[in-house]
């Protein structure tokens, strides 16, 4: 299994999500986050306005999935959130050990 974390543009999210569930991608989470990439923050725009501090608001989606399913999953988020400006996102794929489905005690992929 594998853990997908993904940072995108806030307007990205519903297309985003929308290209993932078209894939079979049953579950994710979603945090509004803070971050900066390798401009710090300085040269991006947010809803119209340059960004004066070191923070540009992002989604962070973090996904779970078999391992065989990750790079479908990296190539439809690089797909669906790519505007070919600055602060796209970034998306790092871990390995995940455990995983367990609480209700029913199913673990690892049938617990996905
Ligand atoms: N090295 C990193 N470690 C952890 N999170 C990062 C890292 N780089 C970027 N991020 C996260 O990804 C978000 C988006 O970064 P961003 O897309 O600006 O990356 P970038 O490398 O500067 O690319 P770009 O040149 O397209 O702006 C940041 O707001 C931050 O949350
Ligand atoms: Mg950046």
């Amino acid at each position: 299994m594998k853990l997908i974390i993904a940072t995108i543009k806030p307007f990205k999210l519903e297309e985003v999500r929308e290209a993932l569930t078209d894939i079979g991608v049953r579950g994710m989470m979603v945090t509004e986050i803070k971050g900066f990439g390798s401009q710090s923050g300085h040269t991006e725009i947010y809803r119209g306005a340059e960004y004066a501090v070191n923070f540009v608001p992002k989604i962070k989606l973090e996904i779970a999935v078999s391992a065989a399913m990750a790079d479908q999953v990296v190539e439809a988020i690089t797909k669906a959130a790519r505007t070919g400006k600055i602060g796209d996102g970034k998306i790092f794929v871990l390995d995940i050990q455990q995983a367990m489905r609480v209700r029913t005690g199913e673990t690892n992929d049938d617990a996905l």
